[in-house]
């Protein structure tokens, strides 16, 4: 779906690539759920969509999307639906679905209320301090667990705005969990590498996903977890206050005092997610809603978008060097920022200037328009010394036009690699997104500056960057993505491509991403730009970037929606698959 948001002055000449993805989508037959046909070279099935005129699921996992979907039609609003999409992806995607870590949700109760964020962020333990850890020792392993708050955000949103009783939405998980469920190609490869990487010290993460007869995962198999039903089945009857208090929350701790963890009852108990209030981005015609504080997302794209405007982004040729270039010097300064300034707002103070027209304005005309700025000279006070995934988002809205954008996370794949003994979910290592050595910055992208260390009680900065884009008090785009750092940069260009440079979703969905983040000093860009546009790297080079490849950057399960015609369109990205369905 086009989101037309405002004419384009003289709509640009679209690129040789825009060109070759558009052919792709406009293939597409959008019945009820079809795969874009193949384009040429290898777009095959960059995209699913669902399309719909009352609710819409979008999710990484087709049964988590699937009892999503069944709670739309059992009368749940969006908020329900999410709560069971959200503990259902506990089940069927364990490498980022959680109930053991933590993330950011974007909510639109209604039609013209205002959106808000429940943030549901880990936080450090009151035994963490900033010298506990090396962090290269400790990635997999209890002590770098965040105390999780997956289950109180979900509460609260449930609490605040939930229809349907809180035992009807945990159901479908436990039967996952109990009766178990097919796993697809994705899943079977998730499990395999894991199972792989883990050595046998981490007993209780073999013999809860290990495959019963020892052997790799197929697609087609089934996967049972009867410890993460009884669980699940403790939260249905108990309420997630099992989890911080009674006998889930026991269960963790025993873990912790068996493992050097640093988690205690306290920690625990003591957990609150918050509601707070999104960033709020006018632009042109529509409002952009993004998570604030401890979220790094929704400040930079409150940075990103005033700069493309004083730069005249739309003006650019969609996909050529210069708009390339343009993106990417943007991105590289508003990392900057985000390692100057950004962390825990109850301990790091912003500089009030932040976000002022004049200083994005001098930072917009800070940049060549032909030559890249060295990350190092944007910093010349700092020291600089030489020197995975995963989470998961999905998108709802339903009939009524309530909208949820959620993006979670255990932070790497499979978190701690830490499964709480006889209770079947794993913990998370978000400990690891706080700067770890003060006062070390490297041009490998490590970062010392003091906002984001850690301390006590303290949430470490994010990425996720679930969003909610409105027009006239109405949601009209859902989008977010997993990615680490990747996350920002990812729903940036989604954001642009449709607001910007008027693609459609499933075009910006489709196209070839590309990440700069300031340190290393580089971009990142997926491997179907170097196979379809060699001469747009060779010119990027020419104007002094380093340019690197990767196979593939986030996944951005969104959802495009209109109000006029009530037209919805579920759009699953296909880098990690995913589902769309409609209601
Ligand atoms: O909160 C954050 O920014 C990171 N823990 C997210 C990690 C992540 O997205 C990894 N995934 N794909």
């Amino acid at each position: 779906m086009r989101i037309r948001l405002w004419n384009r002055p003289g709509n640009k000449r679209l690129s040789v690539l825009s060109i070759w993805l558009g052919v792709a989508v406009l293939l597409t037959v959008p019945t009820h759920t079809v795969l874009a046909q193949a384009a040429p070279v290898r777009a095959a099935r960059r995209v699913q969509t669902a399309i719909g005129t009352n609710g819409m699921v979008v999710s990484v996992s087709r049964p988590a999307t699937e009892a999503g979907v069944a709670v739309l039609r059992d009368d749940g609003n969006a908020v329900d639906a999410a709560v069971t999409v959200a503990l259902a992806l506990q089940v069927t995607w364990p490498e980022a679905g959680n109930i053991g870590g933590g993330g950011f949700m974007l909510l639109h109760p209604k039609p013209g209320e205002s959106p808000v964020c429940i943030e549901y962020r880990e936080t450090a333990p009151a035994a963490a301090h900033a010298l506990t850890f090396d962090l290269k020792e400790t990635t997999h392993s209890s002590r770098v667990a965040g105390v999780p708050g997956t289950l109180r955000g979900l509460q609260l949103a449930h609490s605040r705005y939930g229809r349907l009783p809180w035992s009807r939405l945990v159901a479908p998980a436990i039967e996952l969990a109990r009766q178990g469920f097919e796993i697809d190609a994705s899943l079977a490869t998730s499990l395999n590498k894991v199972l792989k990487a883990a050595g046998p010290e981490y007993a209780e993460l073999h013999r809860v996903y290990g495959k019963p007869d020892g052997r790799s995962w197929q697609a087609g198999d089934r996967l049972l977890q009867p410890d993460l039903a009884r669980t699940l089945q403790r939260i249905a009857e108990q309420g997630p206050e099992d989890f911080y208090t009674g006998e889930i929350a026991r269960q963790i701790v025993a873990e912790m005092q068996s493992s050097d963890g640093l988690m205690t009852q306290q920690d625990l108990a003591g957990y609150l997610a918050q509601v707070r209030e999104p960033v709020r981005i006018p632009f042109r015609d529509v409002e952009i809603y993004a998570p604030p504080l401890p979220s790094s997302g929704g400040l930079c794209l409150a940075e990103m978008f005033p700069i493309w405007e004083e730069l005249h982004l739309g003006e650019h040729d969609h996909g050529s060097p210069s708009s390339v270039h343009l993106k990417v010097e943007t991105m590289r300064r508003v990392f900057l920022d985000r390692a100057r300034y950004f962390g825990d707002p109850d301990f790091a103070t912003l500089p009030p200037d932040l976000l002022d027209r004049d200083r994005l304005r001098t930072l917009a005309h800070s940049i060549s328009p032909d030559h890249a700025t060295p990350s190092r000279d944007l910093a010349p006070d700092l020291d600089i010394v030489d020197g995975g995934t995963s989470t998961t988002h999905f998108s709802i809205v339903d009939s009524a036009g309530m909208a949820v954008s959620n993006t979670y996370t255990l932070e790497q794949s499979f978190g701690s690699w830490v499964v709480v003994p006889g209770a079947g979910f794993l913990l998370n290592n978000e400990m690891g997104d706080f700067n770890w050595k003060p006062g070390l910055t490297t041009t490998t992208g490590r970062i010392g500056t003091a906002p984001n260390l850690v301390a006590p009680g303290k949430r470490m900065l994010s990425s996720q960057s679930p969003v909610l884009v409105l027009r006239d008090g109405q949601t009209v785009l859902v989008t977010g993505s997993p990615g680490g750092r990747t996350i920002i940069n990812t729903v940036a260009l989604v954001l642009c491509s449709v607001l910007v440079e008027g693609l459609p979703l499933q075009q910006a969905i489709a196209e070839p991403r590309f990440h700069h983040q300031w340190l290393p000093d580089q971009i990142v860009v997926e491997q179907s730009l170097q196979a379809t546009q060699p001469e747009l790297i060779e010119n990027l080079r020419r104007m002094g970037h380093h340019v690197v490849v990767t196979k593939a950057q986030g996944d951005a399960h969104s959802i495009a929606r209109d109000p006029a015609s009530g037209r919805v369109e579920g759009v699953a990205d296909q880098r990690r698959r995913g589902f769309a369905q409609a209601e």
